[in-house]
């Protein structure tokens, strides 16, 4: 057995010092790989962006790293994930996606595809989003229509401590129901909750070590339990996403489209009675876009308003201050998204809130789509490229208190808002989120609506400092279960 062993270190330092020869001198700096693991020692698994952040102390703003056998170049700081996302948007602009959503997707959809299929489905969802979602004064109402709901679910605990997780996900992703099928769900609807619970599901088990871990190492982790199933929602959501396809195409009325299936629909229906047969207009590119759209908008969303709410029990001077405001500018009457601009403070407060919290600190992976000499290192076509935005909404260049609460981060000395370069949490570019204007206004009305009717405070027994800011586990960096009490203020 002493042979087998020293046979199995020869043959890997041989792999050692082939793939060390093999690094170009001009490639970004980096943590010296080992073979088959590359860095992966190094890294904490379950919060990878922070060893990220101590190696661009070390590297610099562009280096390289292994993750397993995988070369992945990152990016840190707002200069350098600027200049890359905005300046080479061309170069820096295609998806990467993991392995595990590539099975699922078949690069169909809008988020993990490429080319001329991405650049299609984009330009109709943003289209058909602006159409049924954040264009028009309708999708104000259907936002507002949805935070009187959720006023009735929050009244409902009577000031006792509860998990907002849950009733903030249903609201928010009934926002996107309604642009998506025309309609919004009762909350008690099984099929909708079975949606929506399948979405929270699905993205805490994309950001679960043993699903990373596949991404890297498909042989070894192939029959990781979280990958199974992964893959088993995936197939769920399908199936349900196809019947209510059928359900709105028996429907369908070209001349009042309902939402964005709909619109879909009949997009296709006109390309196919015109002979067209190669257009991006099919069954799988509706269902995967449709599916990407829930994944997308519905986590992130509701996970900022739990953050935001979350900080407002724990700083509660602060709160005190936004509430000040809501009763001085609107007092008793619903926010309009039009009041924004008379709301300084509380604007301030929502945008320190998605800063702070960083709640995709890697953005999504990019791809390189050609060779390119950037900041004095080369780097191929088809690198993967992690913009790491965590670093730039944290940089310490850019922030005066990088890791703190700090509304005033927003504020000039007049306390008028200010817009700050650096604010990216959407990302940048060719792939800037397809959903910013949406997900604005969802913060901004369902924020302020809650704020006006209720003071949240921690559980009974827990003090605002015993509050744990620390994120969990996960694709989006969520708050950790928490409790705290809505107290009705009307
Ligand atoms: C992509 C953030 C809400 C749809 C992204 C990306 C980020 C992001 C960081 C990756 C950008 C990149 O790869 O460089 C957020 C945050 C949200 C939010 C923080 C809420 C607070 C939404 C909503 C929707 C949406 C409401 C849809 C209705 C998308 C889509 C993409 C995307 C489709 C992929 C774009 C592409 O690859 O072309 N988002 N998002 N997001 N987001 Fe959002």
């Amino acid at each position: 057995s002493s042979t087998f062993l020293l046979g199995a270190l020869t043959v890997l330092l041989l792999i050692y010092l082939i793939s060390s020869a093999s690094f170009s001198t001009q490639d970004p700096p980096g943590p010296r790989p080992l073979p088959l693991f590359g860095n992966l020692l190094q890294m904490n698994l379950k919060r990878p962006y922070k060893t990220l952040l101590e190696l661009s102390k070390k590297y610099g703003s562009v280096f390289t790293v292994y993750f397993g056998p995988q070369k992945v170049v990152v990016l840190a700081g707002y200069r350098t994930v600027k200049e890359a996302l905005v300046d080479y948007d061309e170069v820096f602009g295609d998806r990467d996606p993991f392995l595990i959503v590539h099975e699922m997707n078949h690069g169909n959809g809008v988020v993990w595809s490429n080319g001329d299929s991405w650049k299609e489905m984009r330009r109709f969802a943003l289209t058909n989003l602006r159409d049924f979602g954040m264009g028009k004064r309708a999708c104000e109402d259907k936002i507002i229509e949805e935070c009187q709901r959720l006023l009735e679910v929050f009244k409902k605990f009577k000031g006792e401590a509860f998990d907002t997780n849950q009733r903030l996900s249903y609201a928010v992703s009934n926002i996107i129901c309604s642009i998506v099928y025309g309609s919004r769900f009762e909350y008690n609807d099984p099929e909708f909750t079975s949606l929506v619970d399948r979405v929270s599901r699905g993205a805490k088990l994309l950001g679960s070590p043993s699903v990373q871990m596949y991404n890297m190492c498909p042989a070894l982790f192939k029959w990781s339990g979280a990958r199974k199933e992964l893959l088993k929602l995936s197939a769920t959501s399908t199936k349900q996403n196809r019947a209510f396809f059928s359900r709105l195409q028996e429907t369908l009325n070209p001349q009042m489209c309902r939402g964005f299936v709909d619109a879909f629909l009949v997009r296709k229906q006109t390309l196919d009675e015109s002979g067209i047969t190669n257009s991006h207009f099919h069954d799988d590119n509706l269902l995967m876009t449709v599916m990407n759209l829930f994944a997308a908008g519905t986590e992130t969303t509701s996970t900022t308003l739990r953050w935001a709410l979350l900080l407002m029990a724990k700083y509660p001077k602060i709160q005190d201050e936004v509430q000040e405001e809501l009763r001085r500018v609107i007092g008793d009457r619903q926010v309009q998204v039009a009041d924004r601009k008379n709301l300084p403070f509380t604007d301030a407060v929502i945008h320190e809130t998605q800063r702070l919290s960083s709640i995709i600190p890697t953005a999504l992976p990019h791809k390189t789509t050609r060779d390119i000499t950037f900041q004095g290192h080369f780097i191929k076509k088809g690198t993967t490229v992690f913009p790491l935005l965590t670093s730039v909404l944290h940089d310490p260049n850019e922030w005066e208190r990088p890791h703190s609460f700090y509304p005033a981060h927003f504020l000039d000395k007049e306390k008028k808002f200010v817009k700050r370069d650096a604010f990216i949490p959407f990302s940048a570019g060719r792939r800037v989120c397809l959903g910013e204007s949406l997900a604005r206004m969802e913060l901004f009305l369902f924020f302020t609506t809650l704020l006006q009717h209720f003071r949240f405070t921690p559980a009974p027994g827990v003090s605002e400092d015993e509050l744990d800011l620390t994120p969990a586990v996960g694709f989006t960096l969520s708050p950790l279960p928490h409790k705290l009490r809505a107290i009705s203020r009307m």
